[in-house]
């Protein structure tokens, strides 16, 4: 019998559970769970909670509980992460991307024949790979270029899928251009599975944002879209901290539509591009970009 075909544990859950959950889910990831959020903490853990063969939600809680922190308390963390994405996610920024952030790289970087970009918090791949996407239509040019294409998450279940490129029906009507499914899809029994070549593109990886990061060379286009906002003020801070050692005097930072560095961190420019905002560190007095 699959996991999938057992009962759905009883979900019901203490003040007590919950308040375990939050501490531990903030303290391993900086994801803020506010007050109320019982319902998200049941019917996120409940898949994991049957998978692993707890008879409730509550179970599983207090089975983390009462053991050191391992794989478990890991996956529980990962389990109750939102990881909703889409390919395109708000069109505006990708056709921005298009049509004037990469042809701008691409002609500062025609000396050097380099380019980096990391989608840092890439659920499970649709970000990074709309991005590859756009490189193989509209930027043939690149061909021998040292390009530095970087993916990440905290959760592995996610850069797993990522890295995998496989899709169902419903994920692709999430906002693929017909053209790009049939152009760079191949359909398989009921998925569709990116070309390899495209897949291949972005190099995936695991990083917890709140912990050291492993990106340390300079990037010119940084990703950061919709994950912020699951931190609290500090460790937002903490993160545009990091960002502005990272991206290169003339890259972009690129947020998601609701949210900003004002009034977090002042060092950071707008640039309103399209219909699209893209951020990019202040230059100091007297420096250029
Ligand atoms: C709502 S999704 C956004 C995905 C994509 N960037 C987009 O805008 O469509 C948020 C992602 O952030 C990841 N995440 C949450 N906390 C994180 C952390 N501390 N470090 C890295 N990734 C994190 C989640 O696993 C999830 O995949």
């Amino acid at each position: 019998m699959r996991a999938s075909d057992l009962p759905a544990p009883q979900s019901a859950i203490s003040p007590l559970a919950f308040d375990y959950i939050r501490r531990l889910v903030r303290k391993e990831s900086s994801i803020v769970l506010d007050d109320g959020k019982t319902y998200l903490v049941t019917s996120r853990l409940g898949p994991l909670a049957r998978e692993c063969r707890f008879e409730s939600v509550a179970a599983f809680i207090s089975h983390l509980q009462s053991t050191s922190t391992g794989k478990l308390h890991t996956l529980a963390v990962e389990a109750i992460a939102t990881t909703e994405t889409s390919f395109f996610r708000d069109h505006h920024p990708f056709a921005a991307l298009r049509d004037e952030i990469l042809p701008e790289m691409v002609r500062r970087r025609s000396t050097s024949r380099t380019l980096s970009i990391w989608s840092a918090a890439c659920s499970s791949g649709q970000e990074p790979h709309s991005i590859a996407m756009i490189l193989r239509d509209r930027f043939a040019n690149l061909e021998g270029w040292n390009l530095q294409l970087a993916a990440s998450d905290i959760s592995r279940r996610m850069t797993d899928r990522a890295r995998e490129g496989l899709y169902t029906q419903l994920e692709v009507n999430r906002g693929l251009p017909a053209p790009y499914l049939v152009r760079f899809f191949e359909q398989t029994e009921d998925r569709w599975l990116l070309r390899e070549d495209v897949r291949k593109l972005f190099r995936f990886f695991h990083q917890n944002l709140a912990e050291p990061w492993s990106v340390v060379a300079p990037v010119d286009i940084l990703i950061l879209r919709n994950v912020l906002i699951y931190f609290d003020v500090d460790m937002r801070r903490e993160v545009l901290r990091r960002v502005r050692g990272l991206l290169r005097p003339d890259g972009y930072l690129l947020l998601g539509s609701a949210e900003t560095t004002l009034n977090i961190d002042d060092l950071f420019t707008r640039v309103p591009v399209g219909r699209a905002v893209f951020y990019q560190v202040t230059p100091k007095k007297g420096q250029e970009r």
